[in-house]
């Protein structure tokens, strides 16, 4: 039976000394759907998208997938339970090709035992296919990614989502460092994600694109939910009082 939610998080909370970056934060997410994660510098978004990503592990609360909780100790563990996340710049491996970085720990071979090589030719094919169906021109599977640009980077990342099926995808920021015409890119590779039925936590600073891509924005203020609201009920200003603190929500359940 399919549960509700593909996300369940539940009073999640992480520390690092004494500092609390995330302080009892609840929040569902249904298959399918984008949330924008908005708040200010050090509001704890990237320290969501961590825990959430298996890099740092909550100091307390849980995660439930499914319907089932889950403990996600490493970001492998998280991706075999479909969660992938896409970074600007960190991610990649700079001495490896787009292929490489694709395939990076989940590499294919062929043979067996001693006579097993890794299926180079068939990883390059995959790469190009996953990067040709996002449209976005990266020259070749076998160019070394330290080349290059910040939209090129992300689409390659966002080529890794595709190739393994991921469930929900976690974009911290994508569109911080690029010019016009690369956001715009960046922003269509997005929509083709959604266009698949993956589920997106997107981070940005940008109302505009909270709007346009979500359809429903969390607020985090100072480590807690202090918003949560569906997108199209609320304005970029009232997104944007909710974040400084000018306005308060009525946190209802989503
Ligand atoms: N490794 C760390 N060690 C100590 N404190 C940290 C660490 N990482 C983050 N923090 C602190 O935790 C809080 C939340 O940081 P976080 O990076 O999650 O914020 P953010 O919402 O992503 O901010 P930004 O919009 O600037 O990226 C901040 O007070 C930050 O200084
Ligand atoms: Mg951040």
């Amino acid at each position: 039976m399919k549960n509700e939610f593909l996300l369940r998080v539940t009073d999640l909370s992480k520390s690092y000394g004494a500092v609390q970056a995330l302080q009892g934060v609840s929040f569902n997410m249904r298959a399918g759907e984008t949330i924008a994660l908005v708040g200010d510098n050090g509001a704890g978004k990237s320290t969501l998208v961590k825990l959430l990503s298996g890099v740092l592990r909550p100091t307390s609360g849980s995660i439930d997938l499914n319907g089932s909780t889950v403990d996600l100790t490493s970001p492998d563990v998280a991706r075999s339970n479909g969660i992938e996340t896409v970074y600007q710049d960190l991610g990649l491996c700079n001495n490896l090709t787009v292929a490489e970085n694709i395939f990076l720990g989940r590499e294919e071979i062929v043979g067996w035992g001693p006579f097993s090589f890794l299926a180079r030719a068939r990883m390059r094919q995959k790469a190009k296919q996953a990067l040709d169906g996002l449209s976005i021109n990266v020259p070749s599977p076998d160019q070394n990614v330290t080349g290059l640009s910040g939209g090129q980077r992300q689409a390659v990342s966002i080529a890794r989502t595709r190739l393994w099926k991921s469930t929900l995808v976690m974009l911290d920021e994508p569109t911080a460092a690029l010019g016009v015409q690369e956001t715009a890119k960046a922003m269509e590779a997005v929509r083709r994600l959604q266009k698949a039925g993956v589920a997106i936590i997107l981070i940005t600073h940008s109302m505009p694109m909270a709007k346009e891509m979500s359809d429903r924005v969390v607020v985090l203020r100072r480590g807690k939910k202090v918003g949560d609201v569906r997108t199209d009920s609320v304005s970029g200003d009232e997104i944007v009082s909710l974040i400084t603190g000018a306005r308060e929500q009525q946190i209802e359940a989503a």
